[in-house]
């Protein structure tokens, strides 16, 4: 069996006859990018050989110059002896990186009182038993509870086995913890002191994970901790991965997406001296496809026309029914779905946004992968999904990556076409995020690096403009000033997927309100929303069409509203419940196979629009 050395970790793993350099990688616990699941369609697994023998197949991905310098595609390469691998940081998927939380202004605006955790805890002063006052340990504290206006109460086996003997050591002064269970509660545990009291949310996402820890008595934030789906490996859509599902992969997925999560809830207890036992809610806000995931059930039949998901609105299990290392009593609740492309992560955005309680009318667009568009008031809500790509999150783009350190979020192009650029944690740039990709097209398009159909003006006179293997590209940074010894640019086919993707997002918010009857002009408040780190610039946002041409002020950047969504669920039972009648009252439009909307589509495939 070859050996197989993967540089600069020096991690080392035997490989089976026909297993692929990916598959090796995998079994090594690293991950690189993948997002076709390693069809050979995606280019973005690539790996540069140091030494040794192996088979690959030819790709249009992996240009003359780089093959020469031993680069493959580690999904297309067999090895045929021992290895030595090097995977470059723009192939790699980094662990937890931090995230910046965007303030949303609207949640604590829409509920000041939010603070009624989905879990709680409740102090109890029990009269003692006596001849007279003869009822059981266990009617004690629902009659209690009761006159505390819980009517729906259950104790489950476990409390009661203890009840005994912690009511009497201690004089039957307890504090007892209530978790929601839908439609009533149950008590999950009692002591004898106040105890803490802790919660998670989390916003499931295809390509990023990211967890927030929640003093529940205090209605406190303590730490937020993110990490890339390593779902990945098997592909990067969820399309991939309900393909990966149906061949017999669902249990790998499911447990995937567990680990992640336990993880990160590991690490975020370790951060801030507290036990996964203290923790006794976990909300998660997931789309679909995920959710499905999370919960180990074969979304296989949402990819199918008529595009039909098992669930829309899961009851909460036991964390620990799933493999969620926290209190073991503790409830894992998912956002409602409202059909197969609109998921909980959409539900939660309304729900943060507040526009789903306000009579002015507005729009939330989140520009995730599959490009979810709500439109509505606190009357009606419609909403779409419009397959806008992977493109603004960085998939299909030579150099994309997430909003993390190192990507390129500002970029000026001068006169001279010389460029400027600032990264996250500015530091030298690795790739660039989709707050880098706008601005890109603004100015390109602004600057004449471009023209208005997005094609590369080869009359200007610059040495960043060149011919490249997929025709022509323009250097954002010079190998010797970024951080993965390469020229970072843009190809032209960079620039088609990205005018693709927001060609989608536009078609599908206009054709939406057609629906309805409404225009642009008749929204007053547009919520953004994604993964956009700390920063989108909404001008240019508009300049390229990828946002109506309307008045600044109407927009408003709301960065992970799928969190913020989660968060609020697990301080308010209310928001719960409202997130519910969201989900119940959204009425979904679906966009796949409309004219209009693929006409619509057409005429916005240049900058700022056709008109
Ligand atoms: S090309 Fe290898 S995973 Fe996509």
């Amino acid at each position: 069996m070859p050996k197989i050395t993967f540089l600069p970790d020096r991690r080392q793993v035997l490989v089976e006859e026909n297993e692929t350099l990916l598959e090796a990688i995998h079994k090594a616990g690293l991950y690189i990018h993948s997002i076709c699941g390693g069809e050979g369609t995606c280019g973005r697994c690539k790996v540069a050989v140091k030494s040794g023998r192996y088979k690959t197949k030819p790709s249009r991905f992996i240009s003359q110059e780089e093959a020469s310098q031993g680069y493959v595609l580690a999904c297309q390469t067999h090895p045929e002896s021992d290895m030595e691998v090097e995977i470059p940081l723009e192939s790699r998927i980094e662990g937890v990186y931090a995230v910046e939380d965007v303030a949303l202004k609207s949640e604590l605006r829409m509920y000041p009182e939010i603070c009624s955790p989905i879990s709680r805890e409740i102090q109890l002063n029990l009269p003692p038993p006596s001849l007279e006052d003869n009822i059981s340990d266990t009617d004690r504290i629902l009659r209690e509870l009761k006159r505390e206006g819980y009517e729906e109460v259950k104790v489950g086996l476990d409390v009661t086995r203890k009840l005994a003997d912690v009511l009497r050591e201690n004089e039957f002064q307890v504090t007892a913890t209530l978790g929601w269970e839908g439609n009533g509660f149950r008590v999950m545990r009692v002591e004898g002191t106040k105890s803490r009291n802790f919660g998670v949310a989390v916003d499931v996402g295809t390509t990023t994970l990211v967890a927030q820890l929640v003093n529940m008595s205090r209605c406190q934030v303590l730490g937020t901790k993110a990490t890339y789906n390593k779902q990945a490996r098997y592909g990067e859509d969820v399309i991939t991965r309900m393909i990966h599902a149906e061949k017999g992969g669902l249990d790998e997925l499911h447990q995937t997406v567990v680990k992640d999560i336990n993880d990160l809830i590991s690490a975020l207890c370790d951060e801030n001296g507290i036990s996964p036992e203290e923790i006794t809610a976990v909300v998660c806000a997931g789309n679909t496809t995920m959710t499905h995931l999370l919960l180990r059930v074969n979304p296989k039949y949402i990819r199918k026309e008529p595009y039909i998901p098992t669930f829309t609105f899961p009851s909460p299990v036991h964390a620990g029914e799933i493999g969620i290392k926290v209190h073991k009593e503790a409830m894992l609740y998912c956002l409602p779905s409202v059909a197969s492309f609109v998921g909980g992560d959409i539900t939660a955005g309304v729900l943060a946004s507040g526009m789903a309680k306000e009579e002015r009318l507005s729009m939330l667009i989140d520009m995730g992968t599959n490009g979810e568009i709500v439109f509505g008031n606190s009357e009606f809500l419609v909403c779409c999904s419009c397959s806008a790509g992977p493109a603004f999150e960085g998939g299909g783009i030579e150099f994309g990556m997430r909003a993390s350190r190192g990507a390129i979020q500002r970029v000026e192009v001068m006169p001279d076409f010389e460029v400027k650029v600032s990264t996250v944690g500015e530091v030298k740039a690795r790739g660039i995020c989709g707050s880098g990709m706008i601005d890109c097209l603004a100015e390109f398009l602004k600057s004449g690096v471009i023209n208005k159909a997005g094609k590369f003006n080869e009359d200007i006179k610059t040495d960043r403009l060149r011919k490249g293997s997929e025709g022509l590209e323009f250097v954002l940074v010079w190998a010797d000033e970024s951080a993965v010894d390469r020229d970072i640019l843009l190809t032209q086919p960079d620039i088609d997927n990205l005018i693709r993707s927001k060609a989608a997002v536009y078609a599908g918010a206009k054709v939406l309100l057609d629906k309805v009857g409404f225009d642009f002009q008749t929204v007053e408040r547009f919520y953004v929303a994604g993964g956009f780190g700390s920063y989108l610039n909404i001008e240019k946002a508009i300049e390229i069409g990828l946002l109506p041409d309307l008045p600044k002020d109407r927009f408003e950047y709301i960065g992970n509203s799928s969190l913020a969504g989660a968060r609020l669920c697990l301080l308010s039972e209310e928001a719960f419940r409202e997130a519910m009648e969201i989900a119940g009252k959204m009425t979904y439009i679906e966009l796949s196979v409309d004219n209009a909307f693929y006409e619509q589509f057409i005429s916005e495939l240049f900058l700022p629009h056709t008109d």
